[in-house]
């Protein structure tokens, strides 16, 4: 079977973490924590308008490896920075917040306008704003030695962010001597994420990192944080999830994602509604035809998307649980939800596009981008006896067209966050 697998036994990631470690800080680490990166399986786009979304974790995972200090000092290596890595340090004590200390947003705040801390910019700002966001709910953050290091890709919308943020809140709770709940986990590391890096993202990708389940695909309604973990065995079905990463980093889709964002918060506040969820889907005629007189078509068709999406979460999540399953069926709701991204959405990208044809015409049951879209990975549902035909046609198709040779890996439900060494 040609498709690589970076990861190995939890054994390996752990020696990986303590060499690591070992080798930039000249001491041994007091332990290795490690979170995963996520496939959102459908349900994109919704999780900021209070919807449904249903990822799971995959075996890609940052590691955090780390030590107490003795002094106020937070030292972080990024050993995938650059040539050879990067450390930066920072005094816990001059993390007063972004901006100055006279700003007066502080983690609740719901004001998530990006905000530039001079002290720190980059690759820095994920880990260095979860500690700030941890002293700003009042935990007990201490001095620590981190050092990092991922195998989840970057930019391929696979969640290497929240990966490299929930393992450091981890290892910082673990040094330092307090326990988070995962519940907690996942919503002081998307609060770091809006504030501090400044990207408005919703509580997707930190909730499929904290939460993820070794075999399930997690069932979350975004609006009260619920999580029911769904079985997803695929394996018993001969199948698997085959992820295609396009190589286009998604970076440059960071104005569209913040434009389709606000224009569903300016959708809920015409039809009075908190947020987009609370439009029923037997409403959406009336409703669509509402918003383009009242606001403009382009508006009515982010809303269609948000609410046919919703619909589609539901009935996958229905699918699943039926005797027997019916992968096409599955396959089918991943198409629709392709369609709608790509059409009413707009957030594909001609890379993913041609991928989840590609696969679809070569055998697969269905496939769909995943993640905020403009770039990153697609996944393909698809029976292992056609896995080798459908990674040959993604590539050769993406070689007719001139496109960078796409990365192909399985999604293999994993773990969430935890304490590995
Ligand atoms: C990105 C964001 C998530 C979510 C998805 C789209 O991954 O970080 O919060 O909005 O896009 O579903």
């Amino acid at each position: 079977m040609a498709v690589s697998r970076q990861t190995g036994s939890a054994v390996d990631d752990a020696r990986r973490g303590f060499a690591g470690f070992h080798a930039v800080f000249g001491v041994e680490p007091a332990g290795v924590w490690a979170a995963p990166g996520r496939v959102n399986v459908i349900g994109e786009h919704t999780d900021y308008n209070d919807g449904f979304v249903l990822p799971m974790a995959i075996d890609r995972a940052c590691y955090a490896a780390a030590a107490p200090r003795a002094d106020r000092v937070l030292r972080v290596h990024g050993a995938q920075i650059g040539e050879g890595g990067e450390t930066i340090e920072i005094p816990l004590d001059a993390l007063v917040g972004p901006g100055s200390a006279h700003d007066t947003r502080d983690a609740s705040s719901s004001d998530m306008s990006p905000l530039a801390d001079p002290a720190v910019s980059g690759w820095a700002a994920y880990p260095v704003g979860v500690a700030w966001i941890l002293q700003q709910a009042g935990f007990p953050v201490g001095g620590a030695d981190l050092y990092l290091t991922s195998t989840v890709p970057v930019g391929a919308g696979l969640s290497s962010s929240a990966a490299l943020e929930c393992a450091t809140a981890l290892a910082l709770a673990g040094v330092s001597g307090f326990e988070l709940t995962t519940a907690e986990l996942a919503r002081h590391t998307q609060r770091a994420e809006n504030i501090y890096a400044g990207v408005p993202c919703g509580p997707l990708d930190q909730m499929s990192s904290a939460f993820g389940q070794d075999g399930s695909v997690l069932f979350i309604d975004t609006r009260g944080g619920e999580v029911r973990p769904q079985p997803f065995d695929l394996a018993a079905h001969d199948a698997l999830l085959l992820v295609i990463d396009t190589r286009v980093s998604h970076a440059h889709g960071d104005s569209g994602y913040a434009d389709r964002r606000a224009a569903c918060e300016r959708a809920a506040a015409f039809l009075g509604v908190k947020a987009l969820r609370d439009i029923p889907a037997e409403a959406l005629p009336e409703t669509f035809a509402k918003v383009v007189v009242g606001l403009d078509e382009t508006t009515a068709r982010r809303v269609r998307h948000v609410v046919t999406e919703n619909a589609r979460v539901e009935q996958f999540v229905a699918i699943l649980h039926a005797e027997p399953v019916s992968l096409p069926r599955l396959g089918h709701r991943m198409m629709q939800s392709h369609a709608s991204l790509r059409d009413d959405y707009e957030v594909s990208a001609p890379e993913l596009d041609l991928a989840v044809a590609t696969a679809v015409a070569a055998g697969a049951h269905g496939a769909r981008m995943t993640g905020g879209g403009f770039g990153g990975s697609a996944i393909a549902l698809v029976d292992r006896d056609q896995l080798d035909a459908v990674q040959d046609a993604v590539r050769a198709a993406f070689a007719e067209n001139s496109y960078t040779e796409p990365q192909f890996f399985p999604a293999v439900a994993s773990a969430g966050a935890r304490r590995i060494a």
